[in-house]
């Protein structure tokens, strides 16, 4: 998934390019669009008097999979606040779980990517995300990849940045190899 619903999202481009590479390498892929969901933001006071379904069809989807794949727009420094409310709201408990139970992520294998037109690929809002991802008890594998310059750094559907296009066909395999370690 994306963090970000623009149309032409760099992001949402190199989410699918994740997701391509997944498929080639024998992982059963959903992908998803965050925006799909129309999540509102959270709130406790929604939390406690009408859980919005949308949430838990999220959250549903996560507990569901081995593995998360996210590609992060930088927003002012950390990840946006479309992904981030998503994260909150998937962390929630639901049906009777206790406040711990996170088990929309415990225990799951996370791969980090970004794409900025900036220079720094959305570097600093990586560093945020493997920090919120940890906290939720994911586990991030060490790879990742921040592609700068995201304009230039496509030609269609290609990722043809060079260092990025290296670097992702080894994230997703790291992220794949760990989950089938793990499971
Ligand atoms: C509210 C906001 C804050 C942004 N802050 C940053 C930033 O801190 N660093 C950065 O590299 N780009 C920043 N940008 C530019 C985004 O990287 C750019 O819009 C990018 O295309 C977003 O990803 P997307 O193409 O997947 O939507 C910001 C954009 C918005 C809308």
């Amino acid at each position: 998934m994306a963090g970000s619903g623009r149309d032409g999202s760099f992001n949402q481009r190199l989410a699918d390019c994740a997701a391509t590479l997944a498929s080639a390498q024998g992982a059963e892929v959903t992908s998803i669009r965050l925006e799909d969901f129309d999540l509102p933001i959270y709130s406790h006071r929604l939390e406690t008097t009408a859980f919005p379904e949308s949430a838990r069809r999220l959250k549903a989807l996560f507990v569901e999979q081995d593995a998360i794949l996210i590609a992060s727009p930088e927003y002012n420094g950390s990840v946006s606040g479309l992904l981030k409310n998503a994260i909150d709201w998937a962390s929630r408990p639901t049906d009777g779980e206790g406040p711990l139970a996170l088990s929309a992520f415990r225990g799951k294998v996370a791969g980090i990517l970004s794409a900025s037109p900036g220079p720094y690929g959305g570097l600093r809002g990586l560093m945020h995300l493997r920090q919120i991802l940890g906290t939720v008890q994911m586990l991030v594998v060490p790879e990742q990849a921040a592609v700068p310059f995201a304009d230039r750094a496509f030609d269609g559907a290609a990722l043809t940045d060079p260092v990025a296009a290296q670097v992702l066909p080894l994230l997703v395999q790291r992220v794949i190899k760990t989950a089938g370690s793990l499971k």
